[in-house]
């Protein structure tokens, strides 16, 4: 395995001894430090796991390293100006990501992400030490999720990286009341600790912590005697539960800084809750973690960001909110005020669908033209066919339909050695067929679940493709350049990051969006897509309501089936995809808005196909 991080410079190189190993002084960004140690705590193996650098811009968030080539081998440098850098290719595609990243398989496959690559690390220790899988969790799903999906990922993955950030930068003001405002997410990490503890198999755990046989709630009320019952706030030990994770590991590497910067007793007066896990975990390796956390960045070294504040500071506060838990699981929702809630009145939404009839453009799709297809079923081995992603039986004809009318489309439209991506792959169905057909392109497979990932990796590997690349990240950590892009279902907003990274290459896009009713403005992609549709006049929430009916595509054949309000969801689809066709059309795209070739395939039947023309 590759291992790539991020470094702003080298301090200083050195020889200990003259046969001694190297030692480096090194800055590097928050995230970088993280993996760094995980990886020394793991006490991985470099020769397992080789550690590259890729220098970065530097920023005031910054901690000084240090590192030993006895524990981390040798570390290899790209970069600009150090004399001391060793340069290695620079054509591994674990760089066409966000870093951290990590190649494997020859670098075939990438993981990207923080929680990805600790995982994987974690995953590389257990495979050494089996008796250390509980860190990966129940199942071994701990962080498994991406964080646009599960708020324990987003916690550790992002929140926790800019308290740290927060903390760098903690400073005794020098005004007379000398106030200190410890970031939010120590307090959201407060607030989780004190709630009862959650856990899948909850009963099962009381029976083995308290010798008992119960299997319901019920039954644990029964319980007479006191010593018999399961306290679930005392035994809310670990961040996720009873049990130490990788979690707590990641948060301890974050949150140890705060005790550098504040010291115990400040922690423990403000946030006994944390000050209470931290020993915890402390104790639980005897000090080890908490070891390597001093070895790797010794405060000696970090003397400007890192010194000790709390005397300085008169009142410390910090803001516990009312609620907070990372037991709930759905961080997606729709951006509106409270006086903006859609609208699901029949009459309002004929209202608003009359506004969007005064803009002046053509809505619609058109039938799909394909008479046969560019290829032939039978000649398709098994594993480039749905059959090989263990579709059930009743779902296979339908997904052979939707692959038809995109394969058809991207096969019409790649020359020989383009890069073409399948974002939102899943198990491989599109990706696959298209690597089969188009041999001389090479195919990307973006996905981030990695159980799916692992799906579709096991196909490629069945079927011997070799120009098949494995992506398993988050949309927003992918920054390869490509020529085709192409996805089958990318849900909601997926669909239009996907548009936005067709339209940052200027590469040909064939996608068939879902889940409209999903939408919601994030960062970089806000609705509506287009000027024409901004400048109509169509509220926010107008427009939102219009995602939302395009779900009620209910199908059109069952009895059970309100025609009208499905056709209507139908209209609202075209809606939105004119919008997003008509971006494309700004940024110099000719557009097609088809209809896949069986229309019964799938509700979400609409193929925008754009070919970058300027
Ligand atoms: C409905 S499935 C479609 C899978 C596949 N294209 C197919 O047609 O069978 C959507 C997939 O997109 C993935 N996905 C959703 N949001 C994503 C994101 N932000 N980054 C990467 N993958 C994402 C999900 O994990 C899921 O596997």
């Amino acid at each position: 395995m590759k291992l790539y991080l991020t470094y702003h410079r080298i301090v200083q190189a050195r020889r200990v001894e003259s046969i001694g190993p190297d030692t480096y002084r090194l800055k590097v960004p928050p995230q970088s430090y993280i993996v760094l140690a995980l990886y020394r705590y793991f006490e991985i193996n470099p020769s397992n796991v080789e550690v590259h650098f890729v220098q970065c811009k530097a920023s005031s968030n910054v901690l000084t390293v240090v590192l030993s080539s006895s524990s981390f081998g040798k570390l290899r440098f790209f970069g600009q100006e150090d004399d001391e850098k060793q340069t290695t290719s620079l054509d591994d595609p674990a760089l066409f990501c966000q870093l951290p990243s990590i190649s494997t398989r020859e670098s075939t496959s990438i993981v990207s992400g923080l929680c990805g690559v600790c995982r994987l690390i974690t995953q590389e220790h257990v495979s050494r030490d089996k008796s250390a899988v509980g860190l990966l969790g129940f199942k071994g799903n701990t962080l498994v999720a991406p964080a646009d999906a599960s708020l324990w990922t987003k916690f550790c993955e992002l929140d926790m990286v800019r308290c740290m950030e927060k903390i760098l930068k903690l400073e005794s003001s020098n005004d007379a009341s000398n106030v200190l405002t410890l970031p939010d997410e120590i307090g959201q990490l407060e607030r989780h600790l004190q709630q009862p503890l959650k856990s899948h198999n909850i009963y099962k755990l009381i029976n083995l912590v308290k010798n008992v046989r119960i299997s319901s709630h019920g039954e644990h009320c029964q319980l007479t005697d006191t010593e018999q019952r399961f306290d679930f706030h005392e035994n809310h030990k670990f961040a996720e539960g009873y049990e130490k994770t990788l979690a707590d590991i990641m948060l301890f590497i974050c949150l140890e800084l705060a005790e550098r910067r504040l010291g115990r007793e400040l922690l423990s007066a403000k946030v006994p809750h944390v000050s209470g896990w931290f020993e915890r975990v402390d104790h639980d390796d005897d000090g080890k973690l908490h070891h390597v956390c001093n070895e790797i960045l010794p405060t000696m070294d970090n003397t400007t960001t890192l010194a000790n504040i709390s005397s300085l500071v008169a009142t410390v506060q910090v803001k516990v909110p009312q609620e907070f838990s990372l037991y709930k699981s759905d961080t997606k929702k729709l951006n509106l005020k409270e006086d903006q809630i859609l609208t699901t009145n029949q009459a309002e939404v004929l209202e608003i669908l009359r506004k969007v009839d005064t803009i002046r453009t053509d809505i619609g799709s058109e039938v799909n033209d394909w008479e046969t297809n560019l290829f032939e079923w039978e000649s398709i081995p098994l594993d480039a066919r749905p059959e090989g992603g263990k579709l059930p039986p009743a779902r296979i004809l339908r997904k052979r339909h939707q692959l038809e009318s995109l394969v058809n489309e991207v096969v019409q439209l790649a020359t020989d050695g383009d890069v073409i991506v399948d974002f939102c792959s899943g198990t491989g169905h599109l990706g696959i067929i298209l690597a089969y057909l188009l041999p001389r392109c090479h195919i990307y497979l973006l996905e981030n679940k990695e159980e799916s990932q692992l799906r579709a990796m096991e196909r490629v590997v069945r079927l011997g493709l070799r120009n098949v690349t494995f992506f398993q990240c988050n949309l927003d950590y992918f920054t390869a350049r490509f020529d085709i892009g192409v996805s089958l279902h990318a849900c909601g907003v997926a669909t239009d990051i996907v548009l936005e990274k067709c339209f940052a290459q200027k590469a040909h896009f064939v996608s068939c969006p879902c889940c409209y009713g999903k939408l919601y403005n994030i960062e970089h992609v806000a609705y509506p897509r287009s000027r024409l549709f901004q400048e109509s006049g169509l509220l926010l929430k107008e427009y939102f309501c219009i995602a939302h009916c395009a779900d009620q595509t209910h199908d059109l054949t069952s009895d059970r089936t309100n025609v009208a309000k499905a056709q209507q969801g139908f209209h609202c689809m075209d809606v939105i995809d004119r919008d997003r066709a008509l971006r494309a059309e700004e940024l110099g795209y000719r557009v097609l808005r088809k209809r896949l070739k069986d229309e019964g395939c799938t509700p979400k039947n609409r193929l925008l196909i754009g070919i970058f023309t300027r």
